[in-house]
């Protein structure tokens, strides 16, 4: 996407192959942070502390993690260690295990003095098709987002609401549930979206906001809990929202307070629906409400909150009392029967485990 007039991918290589560079999203909307990541421990810890995020974006991460551990060590049992030290930074986003395990798949039939060029070489394709993969979903999204506004008055535009951050910062470029509204936004269909700020860690209000406002897409940023109620008045046409993992039976795994979302659709009669890469969808789980991992961070997330002083410095405040319990989980499943469809690069499919299957056997 385009920064201040230059075309900005969220991850770059170094050109000397010896270190990855990332947008450190901490920074974010205040500051524009740079990281050189070294080692496949600072690209852990970039994961970790969540100076990358969204699920395709650490998949691409940990990915040129592993050609980094290849100019140290590139043996199969290194390798193993190494895909187990970057899948354990996040547990929920299937990107990421997803990455690694493509890596591995690639270098095990290569000889070990050609691992770390093949190692570059498969990082640099895996966030290519990144690039490539949320475009095509920008393309069907588009396809849907025409027919909704079709039903409109010709002057009004097209009420988009969207939660957490599923934009270009969540990706390589372009992002997953954003991407047909860069697509609408080049074809000149009206969209407006309404940006849930996405507590504890507000990556609506610090990130899609900024990012709609980098690309010109108009947007008014919401509290969490204003969406059922501008539903319930007419003010949202569609949800669109990122998944970070899909189970078989198409339930999805999204950002906390996806779920909530869902329901308000669902009683409003508001279409739901879940841009999904197929890198996020995840076969081997039967019941995603039952099986997939819920990653549960840190409770200062939700007792102190980050911004910017008086002085303009960056500073975090504590909100509640201290030494308050606090639980935070990260991420919610939103049952099949609730999404109205699954955005995914191959075309727009029902989230059901028939139709599913037969979309990725169809590859
Ligand atoms: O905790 P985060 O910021 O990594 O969570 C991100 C989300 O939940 C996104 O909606 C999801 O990863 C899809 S991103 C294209």
């Amino acid at each position: 996407m385009i920064v201040a007039g230059q075309r900005r991918r969220t991850i770059w290589p170094a050109a000397e192959a010896d270190a990855v560079y990332i947008i450190d999203q901490r920074g974010l909307p205040h500051r524009w942070l740079e990281l050189r990541l070294t080692d496949i421990a600072e690209v852990h810890a970039a994961i970790r502390s969540m100076a990358v995020r969204g699920a395709p974006l650490i998949g691409a991460t940990a990915a040129y993690g592993l050609a980094l551990q290849c100019r140290h060590q590139a043996t199969d049992a290194a390798l193993q260690a190494a895909k187990a030290f970057l899948d354990n930074a996040r547990p929920t986003a299937v990107n990421l295990a997803w990455a690694t395990q493509r890596m591995l798949d690639a270098l095990a039939p290569i000889a070990l003095d050609e691992r770390c060029a093949a190692a570059w070489a498969e990082a640099g394709a895996i966030a290519d098709e990144d690039v490539a993969v949320n475009e095509s979903i920008g393309e069907h999204g588009l396809a849907l987002l025409r027919r909704l506004a079709a039903a409109k008055p010709a002057d009004a535009p097209l009420q988009v609401l969207t939660h957490c951050n599923a934009g270009w910062l969540a990706t390589v470029d372009w992002g997953t549930a954003l991407a047909p509204v860069y697509k609408a936004q080049a074809a000149g269909l009206a969209v407006h979206v309404w940006v849930d700020e996405t507590r504890p860690r507000n990556q609506g209000a610090s990130l899609t906001a900024w990012e709609l406002g980098q690309q010109g897409v108009p947007f008014t940023l919401i509290a969490d809990n204003a969406g059922g109620h501008l539903m319930q008045r007419g003010q949202v046409d569609v949800v669109l929202v990122g998944a970070d993992r899909v189970a078989a039976n198409g339930d999805v795994c999204n950002k906390i307070g996806t779920y909530l979302k869902a329901l308000a659709a669902h009683d409003n009669g508001v279409p739901f629906y879940v841009a999904m890469p197929l890198s996020s969808f995840d076969a081997t789980l039967g019941d995603g409400r039952a099986e997939i991992p819920i990653e549960e961070r840190a409770a200062r997330e939700l007792t102190h909150i980050a911004g910017l002083d008086d002085k303009g410095e960056m500073t975090e405040v504590q909100l509640a009392p201290a030494g308050c319990n606090a639980l935070n989980p990260a991420f919610d499943v939103t049952p099949a029967r609730l999404v109205g469809g699954l955005i995914t690069e191959r075309g727009i499919v029902a989230a059901q485990a028939a139709a599913l299957q037969a979309l990725v056997g169809a590859a």
